[in-house]
Order: structure tokens, then C-alpha cells, then sequence
């Protein structure tokens, strides 16, 4: 038996006001990680941020950096993420880089390994690489944009994957927010990330607390 641990919320910076990076972190200090969603205008129609402000924003806060690379080439960028203080490096099977050889510069680096499944990809496609992973993120949503809506087909991914990788915590991102929590967390998710639901919120720490039940 695999002991359940206490679900994790991971805001997305991407929801942030980045005129004021520096105090935003702090607003989120009851979480469990902060999601940093890194974008290259390739792998999705949109840009975001690299390792320098990754960098600027270390030593404002002790969470724990969950970076997702949302990068059409993320091998050549692992070491930079993982100087910039990223604890987790997550990349995207749909990239164009040879993922064991990805995996292998994130086991290298020190950081802890993950893997993204877009909504078309099914979970399958993780069978050679899931054991051994510290997380797999499940898409509720096209990459690219945050605010959008949770697609619901995408939670059932979770059971299969689960079953397969008992070890590996699985990370719902997405559209997470007060009305959809529950549907991920029944679905076996152990980690949320939720930008707009967190951010957007007058009280984050309030907002944080309302996902996690
Ligand atoms: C989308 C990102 C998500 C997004 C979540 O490409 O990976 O992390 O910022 O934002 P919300 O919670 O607003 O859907
Ligand atoms: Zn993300």
C-alpha cells in the first residue's frame, strides 16, 4: 500500500501581478509550492518567463519551485532552471526533444523529474518513463493561457496513471478552482495548481485553504 499524503496546492505565478513579482510570492506563503509556467511562444502561443526572474524571485520565498516547461526545447534549458532555484523540472512529452535524454538532464541537474500530458495525449504514453518520476502533471486545459475552463474528460487520466505509478504524485493544472476542486481531488489528485482561483483572490491564503477540502 502507498500511503496517501496530504494534498499539495501549487499557485501559478502566471496569474500574478509580475509589476510586483517580488511581494506576490509572499501573498501565497500558506501553499505548498509555487507553479512557475515558462512558455516559448513555440510549444504554445504564448511567452512568460525564463530563469532570470526564476532567479529574482529565490530568495523571496522557501516554497517549493515547481517549474513547468512549456517549451518546444526544454534539454537545453534544464541546467539554467535548475540554477535559477527550480526544486521540480516538469516538460511536456509533446516536446521535440528525445524525452529520456530531458529526463536524464533533470536527474542530472538534481532537480526532481516531471512529466506533462497534454489534454490529446493519453496516459499511456508515460509507460516508459513514468517509474521513477517525482510528479506527472495532468492538463485540464490547453497549455498556453491561464483563466481557461477545467476540461472534465481530462481527470480521468488520473485512475490509469495512478494505478501504474503508485509513487508518482500527479498534479492537476488547469482551471482548478473552489467549484472544481473536489471533482480533482476525487479523482485522486495529489497536487492542484491554480493561478486565477489563488491570485485573483482578495484573501489567497483564504482561497489556498478552500481547495484543499
Ligand atoms: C497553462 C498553465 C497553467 C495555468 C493555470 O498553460 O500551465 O498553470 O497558469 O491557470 P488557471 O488556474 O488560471 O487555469
Ligand atoms: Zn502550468
Amino acid at each position: 500500500m502507498v500511503k496517501a499524503e496530504p494534498l499539495k496546492i501549487s499557485p501559478s505565478l502566471l496569474a500574478a501581478d509580475f509589476s510586483a513579482l517580488g511581494q506576490e510570492v509572499q501573498r501565497v506563503a500558506a501553499a505548498d509550492m509555487l507553479h512557475i509556467d515558462v512558455m516559448d511562444g513555440r510549444f504554445v502561443p504564448n511567452l512568460s518567463i525564463g530563469p532570470q526572474v526564476v532567479a529574482s524571485l529565490r530568495d523571496k520565498t522557501s516554497l517549493f519551485f515547481d517549474v513547468h516547461l512549456m517549451l518546444e526545447h526544454p534539454l537545453p534549458y534544464i541546467e539554467a532552471f535548475r540554477r535559477a532555484g527550480a526544486d521540480s523540472i516538469t516538460f511536456h512529452i509533446e516536446c521535440a526533444d528525445d524525452s529520456a535524454a530531458v529526463l536524464a538532464a533533470i536527474r542530472e541537474s538534481g532537480a526532481k523529474p516531471g512529466m506533462a500530458l497534454s489534454p490529446a495525449t493519453p496516459p499511456q504514453a508515460l509507460e516508459p518513463f513514468g517509474d521513477g518520476l517525482y510528479l506527472i502533471t495532468v492538463m485540464t486545459v490547453e497549455p498556453g493561457f491561464g483563466g481557461q475552463k477545467l476540461m472534465e474528460p481530462c481527470l480521468e487520466k488520473l485512475s490509469p496513471l495512478k494505478k501504474a505509478f503508485p509513487h508518482v504524485l500527479l498534479e492537476v493544472d488547469g482551471g482548478v478552482n473552489e467549484e472544481t476542486a473536489p471533482l480533482c481531488r476525487r479523482a485522486g489528485a495529489d497536487i492542484l495548481v491554480a493561478g486565477t482561483a489563488v491570485f485573483r483572490a482578495e484573501d489567497p491564503a483564504a482561497a489556498i485553504e478552500k481547495l484543499r477540502y
